[in-house]
Formats: C-alpha cells, sequence, structure tokens
C-alpha cells in the first residue's frame, strides 16, 4: 500500500518525505486556497522536483469540458509526475468520463476525484482513469460506510484484472486511515497533521523515558562500579 501525502506545502511534503513514508501528494483547489498557494504553476513545478518521480495531483477547476482538457493539458506539461484531477462529473452532475477518456488516450495520466459510490468508480475505471479517489470523510457525512465502498471497488478491480488504483482521501481521523488500509485501499492520502497523530503514542513515549531513565541509572552505576574498582571486565558484578 502506498501513503500519499494531501498538502502543497513544500515544507510538510519535504518533512514527511524525509521519514520515508511519502509515495506522492495530492492537492485540490481548497487545499491550495488553504496553503496559500496563488501562483499554482511555480508552486506545482517545485513540488514536481521534490517528489521526483513520485506523482503529484493537480486538479482541474472548471465545470466546462472543453477548458478542463485545456487546464488538463498544460498542468501535464509541468513536470512528468503530474497527475491530472478530473472530478467525476462537474458541480451541474455533466459526466466528465469523456474528459477522463481522452486525457488518458493522450497518455495524461487522470485521478477521477470526488468519488462517492461504487458506480461512479467503475465508470472512472472504464473511462481509463489511472486512479479514483474515493473520498471516504464525505461518503461518511452522508451518513454511509466508506469501508464498504472502498472493499467493493477494490473487490471488482481484482476481478477483473483492472490496473486503476484506489486513492482514499477526505481523512478524517486515524481510524478513516486505518479502515481504509484494511477495506484494500492501494493508497491513502493522508493530510500532514495525521502523520503525527499517526505515529505518536502517550504509552511509547512513557515507555521511551523509562529506558532511558534505567540506562542513564545503568551508566551512573558503571561509573560508581569502574570509581570504585568494583568493575574491571565490563560487567556490573550482579551476576
Ligand atoms: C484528496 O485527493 C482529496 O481532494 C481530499 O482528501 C478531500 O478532502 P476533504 O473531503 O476533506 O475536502
Amino acid at each position: 500500500m502506498q501513503i500519499f501525502i494531501d498538502s502543497a506545502k513544500e515544507k510538510e511534503i519535504l518533512h514527511w518525505l524525509r521519514q520515508g513514508v511519502v509515495d506522492g501528494a495530492t492537492t485540490n483547489p481548497t487545499i491550495m486556497l488553504k496553503d496559500g498557494v496563488y501562483d499554482l504553476e511555480g508552486v506545482a513545478k517545485r513540488l514536481c522536483s521534490l517528489l521526483g518521480d513520485r506523482p503529484l495531483s493537480i486538479e482541474v477547476t472548471s465545470n466546462d469540458q472543453e477548458e478542463m482538457l485545456k487546464q488538463a493539458r498544460t498542468f501535464a506539461t509541468w513536470g512528468p509526475n503530474v497527475v491530472v484531477k478530473i472530478p467525476v462529473v462537474n458541480e451541474f452532475g455533466d459526466s466528465s468520463l469523456g474528459v477522463i477518456s481522452d486525457l488518458t488516450s493522450e497518455g495524461i495520466r487522470v485521478n477521477a476525484t470526488a468519488i462517492l459510490s461504487f458506480n461512479q468508480a467503475v465508470l472512472a475505471t472504464k473511462a481509463g482513469a489511472t486512479y479514483a479517489s474515493i473520498f471516504s470523510g464525505r461518503i461518511a457525512d452522508e451518513g454511509n460506510d466508506p469501508t464498504e465502498t472502498i472493499r467493493n471497488v477494490r473487490h471488482w478491480l481484482n476481478q477483473w484484472d483492472y490496473t486503476a488504483k484506489i486513492i482514499v482521501g477526505s481523512v478524517r481521523t486515524v481510524m478513516d486511515i486505518q479502515n481504509a488500509a484494511l477495506a484494500g485501499a492501494h493508497i491513502i492520502t493522508v493530510p500532514p497533521p495525521f502523520f503525527a497523530k499517526m505515529i505518536d503514542h502517550k504509552y511509547t513515549r512513557d515507555t521511551v523515558r523509562q529506558f532511558n531513565r534505567d540506562a542513564e541509572k545503568a551508566l551512573q552505576e558503571i561509573a560508581v562500579a569502574q570509581a570504585t574498582g568494583v568493575l574491571s571486565n565490563g560487567s556490573n558484578g550482579k551476576d
């Protein structure tokens, strides 16, 4: 399973890349706004080089299909690792599957996004999307179980040997990450604050504190033993 970072913040991406846990990054217009990205091209190009050969998803921002195609083709020139995010429908419910299909035929990788149902994922895959982004938190917002959607889509992809990969996004809690991983997500895109929550644990800190304290005590005991001549062979003489 891969982990992407759901962010446009260079500092955060670099930090978690250096921890060795980031396989790619995803953005959307809301993330760009939140992260203060006003020079989309400049930031996208910097993120592309930061990420090396790992994919960076950038989302189109139009309801118009010709404009989506135009933006997508431009984004694709910004780096070899650019993946274009196309919402499966526009805000009026018009299908974007033709856009996904055209871009895929041109060799531009598409992340079909804002997927909230099994059937949307099926059609996005049929249209040629490289990634199908299932929005876990938004599915749950509507009172539905995202794990069921993830599990069913994964089962269907496997059953018919499709190569599209599920990205689970819209993470709202650390438990969403665990649930998505166990339900069969190929990739989970994690907002930066959740990495710290995933790795930290109060009792782990207490455990390490105890080890450090005891190591310190042991060193003191060794120093005393050496000073008093009790210790000559590296043992504390207690055994
Ligand atoms: C990622 O690809 C999505 O755009 C993002 O995770 C959506 O998250 P949200 O539902 O919190 O806006």
